[in-house]
């Protein structure tokens, strides 16, 4: 696990910018995986900066999105989907046939078993993370088999209560109780992993992540045993 500790959220967001440009340019039909939450969008905002100023084509990337809202319709402006062509996607020229966002709506087993299959077919070169406070990548809570692939989740009160800052007016009731999430076992799959974390509500998951014991009681940690993951972490973050 290499670990890059930068000042704060605009030098970590540059840092992972960076490889992921990298990435795009070395190979113009990269698979990335991608996360939502607060923490890429810095990042997403760079890249799409970069398209603009510097012309990185994604026109031949596919994007495979780690999760999304079960019951939440894809135009629904909570929606991961939504927050993605937000985000990214509307200020890049990916196309829109190369965009997967798991499908949080209809029959789920069936979603999650088509999704596990586009993965198997389109593995993932770069997958992005970011880490919730009780140390879920994706939304693989804490006691997610490490053998997991893409499953429907009943979330912890604790990811319910951190990502309610995110919903209209801070609701807690707003927030969707459950989510489609690829498993712990396809993000090991994805040949690199870049994983950023900032301030200090992400400290004890950081370090848990780092020099904890691999446990699925803090699923990150399961990233000490991928071949190539780079953790970006501003100073806050890695303050244990
Ligand atoms: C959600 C997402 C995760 C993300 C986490 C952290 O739970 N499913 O992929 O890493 O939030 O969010 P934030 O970056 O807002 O702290």
């Amino acid at each position: 696990m290499k670990v890059i500790i930068v000042k704060n959220y605009e030098e970590a967001s540059q840092e992972a910018a960076k490889i992921f440009i990298n990435q795009v340019k070395e190979n113009p039909q990269s698979i990335l995986g991608l996360a939502t939450g607060s923490t890429p969008i810095r990042m997403y905002e760079l890249l799409r900066e970069d398209h603009e100023k510097n012309h990185t084509s994604y026109k031949d990337v596919k994007s495979y999105n780690l999760d999304e809202y079960f019951g939440l319709d894809a135009s629904h402006p909570q929606s991961y989907h939504y927050f993605m062509y937000k985000n990214l996607f509307n200020g890049i020229d990916i196309k829109d046939e190369n965009v997967h966002v798991p499908c949080g709506q209809g029959n789920i087993q069936e979603n999650c078993d088509e999704y596990n299959k586009m993965l198997a077919e389109n593995p993932v070169d770069i997958q992005l993370l970011g880490i919730g406070s009780n140390g879920h990548i994706g939304f693989n809570e804490p006691g997610t088999d490490f053998d997991s692939r893409t499953h429907y989740v009943d979330l912890k009160e604790s990811t319910i209560q951190d990502n309610a800052r995110l919903f209209f007016d801070g609701d807690v009731n707003a927030v969707p109780k459950q989510a489609i999430s690829m498993g712990i076992q396809n993000i090991m799959e994805a040949k690199k992993v870049v994983l950023i974390a900032c301030g200090k509500n992400k400290e004890d998951a950081v370090k848990g992540m780092i020099e904890g014991p691999v446990t699925p009681e803090l699923p990150a940690s399961v990233l000490q045993n991928h071949k190539d993951v780079t953790v970006i972490i501003d100073e806050a973050a890695a303050g244990l």
